[in-house]
């Protein structure tokens, strides 16, 4: 279905499965580009700000301008949910630093970012599947030290996920020098003696949209939270984990290399907290609003 659907390429709405890259596209050559993944639900953008926030400062970090304004970015991402009235989605972009005829690392005088983006549905929640929970492992962490840059170069986070995978998890939780970041596409929390704890903001992680919806939400609930390093030992010892991403929502880790995760199954905070995101969701796509959006 979505094959049938509209691409947005510099400018151009072009069926997707017609659409093209330039072969000298440094997104393709170098890596040298940035990607937002925003949700809508019923056709509305989640927390578009913020995310059209963490692009400008992906944008900055790589040294590179925004070519479209707000304006153009919202007519857009309605031209583009459009196309799926009222269906849940998750709009793609992406910003590369552009085609040039020759291939070379250093940065060209003039430069003219590319500009891709298209809108996919978004597979139905399921509730029996959340409340089943997911398994991972841990991995260290061969990435760079700039996780926080939403950068496409993601070959270190497609192989901790491949590894997952041929382990029979579902994502797999990265560790530097025994403090634990975050998963391979998704933010990590622990709930240790009713406390919610998620690593601070820094270089090595990305400052998750929804991790933020969740801090917001735990604030606003009177959940105790606190943003803190998380050692090996702690995840470990923790009796709840849970992973957050804007597909993945928030999940509930129920074995962590094999054994179980407090009694195994979905903790209680997890399903207030879940309860809420959901809430937040629905209030949405009935064309209310989600917390400060
Ligand atoms: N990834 N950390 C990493 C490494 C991620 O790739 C993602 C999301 C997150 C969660 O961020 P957010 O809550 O803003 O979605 C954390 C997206 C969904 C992806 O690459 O498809």
């Amino acid at each position: 279905m979505t094959t049938e659907a509209l691409a947005y390429v510099n400018g151009d709405y072009v069926p997707r499965a017609a659409a093209c890259v330039p072969l000298t596209d440094r997104g393709l050559l170098f890596g040298d580009s940035v990607y937002e993944v925003i949700p809508a639900y019923g056709g509305r953008p989640f927390r578009v700000d913020h995310h059209l926030d963490r692009l400008d400062r992906s944008l900055a970090a790589i040294r590179l301008h925004n070519p479209l304004d707000r304006a153009a970015w919202q007519a857009m991402f309605a031209r583009l949910t459009a196309q799926f009235p009222g269906a849940d989605q998750s709009i793609y972009l992406q910003v590369t630093r552009g085609a040039y005829p020759v291939r070379n690392h250093v940065i060209p005088e003039a430069v003219a970012p590319a500009v891709y983006a298209f809108s996919d549905l978004m597979p139905q929640r399921r509730p029996e599947a959340a409340a089943r929970g997911i398994a991972v492992i841990t991995l260290d962490d061969i990435r760079w030290h700039r996780c926080d840059i939403k950068a496409t170069t993601l070959l270190a986070n497609v192989l901790a996920r491949a590894q997952a995978t041929a382990e029979g998890a579902d994502e797999a939780i990265l560790v530097r020098d025994g403090q634990v970041m975050e998963g391979s596409a998704s933010n990590l929390f622990i709930v240790s003696n009713g406390l919610l704890i998620t690593p601070p903001d820094s270089p090595e992680l990305l400052p998750g949209i929804t991790r933020d919806l969740v801090l917001e939400l735990a604030r606003d609930s009177g959940i105790a939270y606190a943003q803190a390093a998380i050692s090996m030992a702690e995840l470990e010892n923790a009796d709840e984990i849970w992973l957050t991403s804007s597909t993945r929502e928030v999940s509930a880790v129920v074995t962590l290399d094999g054994r179980p995760v407090g009694d195994g199954t979905p903790g209680v905070l997890w399903q207030r907290m879940d309860a809420l995101y959901q809430a937040c969701k629905q209030r949405l796509r009935e064309g209310g609003e989600c917390q400060d959006d």
